[in-house]
């Protein structure tokens, strides 16, 4: 196996559940995964159940039997621990196990996920059947990697919950002055003068308080990520060589993936584009990008995806011809050395009945089957892909705590979305094949020609220092509006907007102006004239270039784009929402600037270029066949956005 990668193959497959089938459908399933060339089966992530009938006694005979099966047909396995989805005795017989809403009902038992993260009994379970697993299966030859759980995410508001949360705050503010300070409690008579008042954000007369809330979604992350640490290390001790993941959700605000990711061991996403959509291709990307930028750009695994259509869709539309094809091919060409799907079977039974799968309903005579017999064929062709790297001269800031600050209660402008700010710089950048790393703002940055920050309200003391050194030392930066706003307490910092980049950016900000969705007109020599909506910002410059400038409405005259020269480096500022093209010319002219270039110049619309060691991925998103111009011949390079 190559040292850079967790696989010497890329890796094929899907999620197999063959405790929902008679032996014999297993049989049938051996030889049709050898036909699509299947080599990696993700085993026992809803088996709970099955493993474990009745408390404390297990069958694992039949996950014997399957693993022997799958080994025997050369196919290896990710096992889960079956943590997700506790059974029914456990919530049963431990109500105290299911978890609570904000407003005091209980999630009950009869789907998934019903468990508090918090509770003794659901842990204890938790890790004794996460040891009898690593136990009885860490050194059988079919396993290649364990998956913890499945798609971390619950959040339980219970009193257990609350007692962990105070012991969390404890430990990130001291005492209770501490937790008063930071907290902001001198607001609406909410001091706190005893531990035991602290409470989760439950149900509450008015607006919570944004600190109290913004440290729980901080602290539901932190439980989870216990949890899998709790259950990573056990299956480790068993065998330490076998590499543990578990399996993200890309940009899920509920869990902070840079803080998860370097407690894995390789780095796996669960992804579901929409095939109606017309931007699934560019969240696709984004997405990759993400994931491979959360290992820190080593090779990712795509562990999920459907191979047809979701069935919780509200409109279940299957991938059209050829999609899964051109989609898991986006996922290796950034960087991931392994596709599977959910699932391998379709469900007869159960929630996810109407879910595509790899062998559909409709059995193996099916255009989907044939189609992952082709994708078998086109994965097994790449093996020397594994390993290598995606190369990014830009690096798009992305931090969960700022995306949870900016949307918390109360903001200027509800209709500010961060994700929204992030796919907008995210979009120019991929429509011109320049490809990004997302980063986070501590981060070293130093490889990067350009540091794109479509928004970041929330920042520390230290991201800040980061930004401002990586452009004195000769960065070029973007920063988009409502950035640099407030500290990781909430707290606005003040005498002026936006405090640790002022001098950055050269100039002051008095006030936010968000609008209604009448756009204004804005002025530009450089740039063009363009539109811009949503939000503007009442500022001065103060040594920075003014590069556009608004004509109309409340702000007409206050600069909308400014440039400024800062150290040996340049840092843009653009206090509002252009209309796309604008935001691209900008872009253009930063990455111009920087050096950054794309992969290929001048490809047809939706094509995308990506370069992956030394090979160019190109991956046509149109429904109709394109022309590409002979690559071979030098073209001149070209940053026009
Ligand atoms: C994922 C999950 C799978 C399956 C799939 C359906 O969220 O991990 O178990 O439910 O969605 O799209």
């Amino acid at each position: 196996m190559s040292s850079s990668s967790f696989t010497d193959r890329i890796l094929f497959g899907g999620d197999y559940n063959p405790e929902q089938w008679p032996r014999e459908v297993w049989e049938e399933d051996m030889a049709l995964m050898r036909q699509a060339g299947v080599n990696l089966a993700t085993v026992g992530v809803f088996s709970w159940a099955m493993l474990e009938p009745t408390p404390g006694v297990y069958e694992f005979e039949w996950l014997d039997e399957v693993l022997d099966l799958l080994h025997a047909n050369g196919i290896g396995v990710a096992l889960a621990t079956p943590t997700a989805s506790t059974p029914p005795w456990m919530n049963h017989r431990w109500p105290e196990t299911l978890p609570q809403n904000p407003d005091g009902t209980i999630r009950t038992y009869g789907s998934r996920n019903a468990y508090c993260p918090s509770s003794s009994v659901y842990r204890e379970f938790a890790d004794k059947i996460s040891d009898a697993l690593g136990g009885r299966y860490a050194h059988h030859p079919a396993l290649r990697m364990w998956h913890i759980g499945n798609e971390f995410g619950t959040v339980c508001h219970c009193d257990r919950c609350a007692a962990r949360f105070r012991t969390w705050l404890q430990v990130r503010y001291g005492d209770l002055d501490g937790l008063n300070e930071a907290w902001g409690t001198a607001f609406w008579s909410q001091r706190y003068s005893d531990w035991d008042e602290v409470i989760p954000p439950r149900q509450v007369q008015y607006v919570i308080n944004p600190t109290q809330d913004l440290d729980y979604q901080r602290f539901a992350s932190d439980l989870l990520l216990g949890g899998f640490i709790a259950e990573r290390d056990l299956v480790r001790s068993h065998n330490p060589a076998i590499p543990v993941t578990t399996n993200f959700m890309g940009f899920f605000k509920g869990t902070d993936s840079w803080r998860w990711a370097r407690e894995e061991d390789l780095v796996s996403l669960d992804t579901y584009p929409d095939p109606n959509d017309p931007d699934a291709a560019r969240d696709n990307a984004m997405t990759h990008d993400l994931t491979r930028s959360l290992g820190g750009g080593k090779p990712w695994l795509l562990m999920e995806q459907s191979p047809a259509g979701a069935g919780w869709r509200h409109i279940a539309t299957p991938k059209r011809r050829g999609l899964n094809q051109l989609w898991s091919m986006q996922a290796v060409a950034r960087g991931a050395d392994g596709v599977l799907h959910f699932q391998w079977r379709a469900s007869k039974q159960g929630a996810e009945r109407t879910h595509g799968a790899m062998v559909p309903h409709a059995g193996p005579d099916s255009r989907v089957f044939r189609e992952i017999c082709q994708l078998g064929k086109q994965l097994a062709q790449l093996d020397d892909v594994i390993g290598t790297n995606v190369a990014a001269e830009v690096a798009i800031l992305h931090d969960w705590d700022a995306w949870r600050a900016v949307e918390l209660d109360h903001q200027p402008h509800s209709g500010f979305r961060y994700l929204d700010r992030i796919r907008e710089y995210y979009t120019p950048l991929w429509r011109a094949n320049i490809t990004a790393d997302f980063a986070h703002p501590e981060a070293d940055l130093s490889t990067y020609k350009l540091v794109v920050v479509p928004n970041l309200y929330q920042v520390t003391d230290v991201a800040a220092a980061n930004l401002v050194r990586y452009v004195e030392r000769g960065g070029h930066l973007v920063m988009g509006p409502f950035s640099g706003v407030s500290d990781p307490d909430e707290r606005i910092r003040l005498g002026g907007h936006p405090v640790p980049f002022r001098e950055l950016l050269g100039l002051r900000i008095e006030e936010y102006w968000p609008l209604p969705d009448e756009p204004l007109t804005v002025e530009s020599a450089e740039l063009g004239d363009f539109t811009a909506a949503t939000w503007a910002e009442w500022l001065t410059a103060e040594g920075a270039t003014v590069v556009a400038t608004f004509t109309s409405g409340p702000l007409s005259g206050i600069p909308a784009v400014l440039r400024n020269s800062h150290g040996e480096g340049t840092a843009w500022y653009v206090a509002t929402l252009p209309e796309p093209a604008a935001l691209a010319r900008i872009l253009g002219a930063a990455c111009h600037a920087a050096g950054a270039e794309p992969v290929l110049p001048g490809l047809p619309p939706r094509v995308e270029a990506i370069r992956r060691g030394d090979k160019v991925f190109l991956l046509n998103h149109d429904d109709e066949s394109v022309q590409i111009r002979d690559l071979t011949q030098d073209a001149a390079q070209d940053t026009a956005l």
